[in-house]
Order: C-alpha cells, then sequence, then structure tokens
C-alpha cells in the first residue's frame, strides 16, 4: 500500500481525503510497519551506539566514521567546553527542576543577554527545544488567522501548524523555495493575522531560501515570517571582511548572514546542533517575550534544560568568540573537499550551498537497504533517507560534516562514494541537468 503521507503531513486536512475516509491510523501503522523492515534490513536504522573516539563511533565490534552527527563546530568533544561542566554542576546542581516561570537560574539570563548581543536583535527567549517553541508559539502568533508553511519545512513546523489548526487557525502551503507562490497566496487571503513559516538553512538540501525576497514579500502584505534556521545558527554569519570562509562571521544565523534587520521577522534555532546543547531560543521583540512567558505554555509547563546544557551554551559562547570563525573555516574546508569530490564523480547532490548538509539520492529507490549495508561495512555511518520518509526520488543517504571530522575521515567518505558511482548506484549531475533542460 502506498504511503504518502509522511511527505505530505497536512493531508489530514484535505477534504477531499476525509471524504474518502482515509483512517489517518491505518496510513501510520503501515508508514510504521515499512519503517521497521528498513529495521530489520540496514544497521544504521535505530542503531545502538557502544562508545565514541571523536568521530568515531563503535556499533556491536564495528568501529564506523560518523557522518550523521549535527554536532557541526565539534563543541560535543571540545576540551574547553566539557572542563567548564564541573564547576556549573557544584554550583548548580544537575538540574533546576523549577519551570522557568516558577524559578529561573540566572544562567538563562546570561545566555539570553548574550545571544542576543549576538544575533543582534532586540531580545531573545529560552526554551527547552525547537519543537517546544514551534507547538507553543505557532499558535499564538496565528491567533486563528492563516499560516503559509513552505511546503517542505520541517516536520516539527507541521505539528506546530496542526495545533495551530486545532485553535482555529487555516493552513495554506506555499511551494517550496518560491516566493512568488507565496505572494500569489497573500494577496488572495484576507485574515487579519498572517505568519508564513519556513526553514532556514534546509536540514535536507542542505540550502538556504532567498531570504530577502520571502522578507520583501512577507512585509509588503503585512505578514510575520516565522525563521526555524535549526542548522544554520553557528554555522553561516554575518558577512565581513574578515572572514574565512563563504559561511560568513560570528555564526549568528541566516537573518545577519543576509543582512537583513528583524523587521517583521521571528527567528527561532536551537544550541543542539552546533552548540551540542540542550536548549532553543527564539528572538523576537520583548513585548512579544514576555507575552510568550504567559502565552506559550513551555515557559511554565515544560521542564528546564539540564545544568550541563546551560553550561555548555555559555562555554560554547566563549569558545565561538575566540575560535568559531577558525572553526567554521574548518567546516567549510572539510565540506568543500565532499562537494568537490562528488562533482570530480558527476555525483548529483542537491546541495549548491556549500553548507554542511550534503544528500546524495540513489538511481533506484529500491536500493536504499543495499547501498546502506554497503556503506556500514565500508565504515560510513549516515543518515538513510528512505521512503516513505522522503518522496521515492529523494531516497538517499545524508551526510552531515563536521570540523570534528578528521581530513582521513574525509577521504574514507569520498572512496565509498566513488564505490557506488562506480557501481551506478547514484544520480548523476549530468543526467539530472539534463533532465532538467528537457523538461
Ligand atoms: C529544521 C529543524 N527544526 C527543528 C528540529 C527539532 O529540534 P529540537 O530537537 O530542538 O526540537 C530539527 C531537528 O532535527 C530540525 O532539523
Amino acid at each position: 500500500m502506498p504511503i504518502s503521507f509522511l511527505v505530505d503531513p497536512l493531508r489530514e486536512s484535505d477534504p477531499r481525503a476525509r471524504a474518502r475516509g482515509d483512517r489517518w491510523i491505518d496510513r501510520w501503522l503501515a508508514a510504521c510497519a515499512d519503517l521497521a523492515e528498513l529495521k530489520r534490513s540496514n544497521p544504521m536504522t535505530d542503531a545502538v551506539i557502544e562508545e565514541i573516539d571523536g568521530r568515531m563511533i563503535r556499533i556491536g565490534d564495528r568501529w564506523l566514521v560518523d557522518f550523521a552527527s549535527c554536532n557541526y563546530l565539534g563543541f560535543d568533544l571540545d576540551t574547553e567546553i566539557i572542563e567548564a561542566v564541573p564547576e556549573y554542576l557544584r554550583r548548580w546542581g544537575t538540574h533546576p527542576s523549577w519551570s522557568r516561570l516558577l524559578g529561573s537560574p540566572v544562567l538563562y539570563e546570561e545566555i539570553e543577554e548574550r545571544l542576543t548581543a549576538l544575533l543582534g536583535c532586540e531580545d531573545s527567549l529560552i526554551l527547552p527545544t525547537i519543537t517546544h517553541i514551534h507547538m507553543s508559539v505557532i499558535p499564538v502568533l496565528a491567533a486563528g488567522g492563516t499560516i503559509f508553511p513552505d511546503s517542505r519545512a520541517h516536520k516539527t513546523i507541521y505539528d506546530g501548524c496542526q495545533v495551530a489548526e486545532a485553535r482555529g487557525a487555516t493552513v495554506k502551503r506555499f511551494r517550496f523555495e518560491d516566493p512568488d507562490d507565496l505572494e500569489r497566496q497573500l494577496r488572495d487571503d484576507v485574515a487579519a493575522t498572517r505568519i508564513v513559516c519556513m526553514d532556514g538553512v534546509n536540514s535536507i538540501t542542505g540550502n538556504a531560501p532567498d531570504l530577502p525576497a520571502f522578507a520583501r514579500v512577507a512585509r509588503e502584505h503585512g505578514a510575520l515570517l516565522y525563521v526555524d534556521d535549526a542548522h544554520g545558527f553557528g554555522v553561516i554569519g554575518e558577512r565581513g571582511a574578515t572572514e574565512t570562509s563563504p559561511y560568513g562571521l560570528r555564526g549568528n544565523s541566516i537573518i545577519r548572514h543576509f543582512g537583513e534587520s528583524y523587521e517583521g521577522i521571528v527567528l527561532v534555532a536551537g544550541f543542539s546542533k552546533a552548540y551540542s546543547s540542550l536548549a532553543a531560543f527564539i528572538a523576537c521583540p520583548t513585548e512579544l517575550k514576555e507575552l510568550l512567558k504567559t502565552a506559550a505554555p513551555p515557559y511554565l509547563y515544560s521542564g528546564p534544560s539540564p545544568v550541563a546544557s546551560l553550561a555548555t551554551v555559555l562555554a560554547g559562547f566563549d569558545v565561538n568568540d575566540a575560535r568559531g570563525d577558525q572553526l567554521r573555516f574548518a567546516l567549510w574546508r572539510k565540506t568543500d573537499a565532499v562537494l568537490r569530490r562528488l562533482a570530480e564523480l558527476d555525483v548529483y547532490t542537491p546541495n549548491h550551498s556549500g553548507y554542511p548538509i550534503v544528500e546524495v539520492p540513489l538511481r533506484h529507490h529500491e536500493d536504499i537497504g543495499e547501498v546502506g549495508r554497503f556503506l556500514f561495512d565500508r565504515g560510513v555511518y549516515v543518515t538513510l533517507a528512505a521512503y516513505p520518509l522522503v518522496p521515492k526520488h529523494e531516497v538517499g543517504f545524508r551526510v552531515q560534516v563536521t570540523a570534528a571530522n578528521t581530513d582521513a575521515e574525509i577521504e574514507r567518505l569520498t572512496r565509498v562514494i566513488a564505490e557506488l558511482a562506480a557501481a551506478g548506484r547514484l544520480r548523476l549531475r549530468s543526467e539530472v541537468e539534463r533532465a532538467r533542460e528537457a523538461a
């Protein structure tokens, strides 16, 4: 039975689907069965990692290079950051336990102050995860009006949209990376409150949207632009003469990278990727921050981040100030080596940004199990993007490069990709370009 709802998360709201009587739970269970099959056939699904050594991981008796980590700056392994933690634990214990409204350790104030200065925004609010933020903040901002999510926005944005729908909002998707489609839809919509939701650096393609174009359209139509830059924060930042790579300086995220102002834009991102810590934030005006303290449930109802995570955020800011641009240079150089090798091999990837998320689609989606096993046997650990999590033509594997990967590890990755290309398993760039020209 074809399962398409995972790639079409709002289908539940499609009246034709409802009329046909499609049951969400049946589709869900069928999809879970497909994933169970993948787990049976593939050692990189739901694997238990027993030990790490730098970016090497041990699964059973096998050591593999980890290209599935989103710890882009290598802060998880940084000695200065690790050594900063015990002092915080001595002073604060392991866990604050209060929800923030009930008792907020001053560490939060310190993080928000430093974060606000780094981003150059008016204010910021820390909550435990981005998922908490989307689920609680999107419904408040939508205020029963219309939400326009990018059709390929992250699943957690769609989860937030569904909560908002239950509170009376209407959801209208616009085409991926298409500001003209958004503009058409905004022009036709008469809701008093409109909010546009999209990813910054996309977690699958590794590319950034044309943010200035979206910001212009949203502002012209009086809509709020809500951007989730989970993968850009810490990696890309403001441009400047002293930048060490095209990623820019300071890792202060997509709004600064494009030289945009925060006017009419709310930025959401987290520390769980580049900063290797469990915490997330919303950058917004102080007035909205104060409203969210009571209107967004997690500030009162959810438990806080562990002290170790608050400590690694603060130590991470110090390392970012002192060595961040060096680390971003290393990250860019290693990612560039992967992308250049793919180009030499004529292997297609949607990544045209040079950012460290490199998706490699397969020629035949049915090969995913075998390709996964081949990568595993060659000691390369990646994220598998299998159907039904992605559409069939996008089935493949995703590589995330981090500054902590060694050059030898990058070399191993590209050698194994070359073997897959020689075996005809990967889509070729020249073929994709020819197909595009013909279309
Ligand atoms: C784009 C994007 N948004 C949100 C999330 C969820 O973040 P969190 O774990 O902080 O809820 C992820 C996690 O992978 C993500 O990639």
